[in-house]
């Protein structure tokens, strides 16, 4: 099973292909440049390189899931909210769809569902995050959305709670949101699921039981 991973130069991406690497899990890393691939290539991890805003049908080839963590990032303006963590995430549900994938793993956010109860400054990215992940619902793709928190760059835990009150913080570190990634890719008959992950106590498995 090959997944597709859609956004692996990132800081999530390179977390989870290292991990799926060493997992023995194939994927197929997404790049935007040929230039960034020595880091895979070092890794024994194949590289297709594509753009969210270009034709990017080609990078599916050969796959058979994918992963969509890429994203825009705090540093441009909303119109790359709307080409990348919007439109970018639809087109890729809408080319999974068509090639035929059987997965599709989708990284939102926590309290996506719910975009006004953002600070103001982010309900327009969690407004996109909330689109992309209905169209993911109503596709005909079998998918899992994980909605971490606020992402750190603190080492995995690997444990994890399911919200802010259990956690008692809003907090997860892009490695766990790596290792749940793995986990979802792992485990081939989760389907049609959806789980806020935050830093815990508990197991991943219980958690995304
Ligand atoms: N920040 C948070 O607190 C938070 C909370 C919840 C969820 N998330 C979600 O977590 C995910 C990843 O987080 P992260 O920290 O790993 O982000 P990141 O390091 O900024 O990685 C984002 C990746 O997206 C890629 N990308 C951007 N535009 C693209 C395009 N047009 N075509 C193809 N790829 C493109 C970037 O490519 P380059 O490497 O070429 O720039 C980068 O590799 C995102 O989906 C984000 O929305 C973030």
């Amino acid at each position: 099973m090959t997944t597709l991973v859609i956004g692996a130069n990132g800081q999530i991406g390179k977390q989870f292909c290292e991990r799926a690497r060493e997992a023995g899990e194939p994927v197929r890393a997404m790049i935007r440049h040929e230039d960034q691939a020595d880091w895979f290539a070092r890794r024994g991890i194949e590289t297709v390189v594509a753009d969210l805003e270009d034709d990017f049908v080609h990078a599916f080839d050969g796959c058979d899931q994918a992963i969509f963590t890429a994203g825009s990032g705090p540093h441009t303006g909303p119109e790359k909210t709307l080409l990348i963590d919007l439109y970018g995430a639809i087109r890729a549900v809408d080319i999974a769809v068509e090639k035929g994938l059987e997965r599709f793993v989708m990284v939102s956010a926590m309290r996506a569902e719910d975009p006004m109860s953002a600070p103001e400054k982010l309900r327009p990215y969690m407004a996109a995050k909330f689109a992309a992940d209905a169209h993911l619902r109503q596709s005909a793709l079998p998918y899992v959305i994980l909605k971490p928190g606020r992402l750190t760059d603190e080492p995995a835990s690997e444990r994890f709670a399911a919200d802010v009150d259990e956690a008692g913080d809003n907090r997860i570190s892009r490695d766990n949101v790596a290792l749940s990634l793995l986990y979802a890719v792992q485990q081939t008959g989760l389907a049609n699921a959806e789980f806020t992950l935050l830093d815990g106590e508990r197991d991943l498995a219980d958690v995304m039981a």
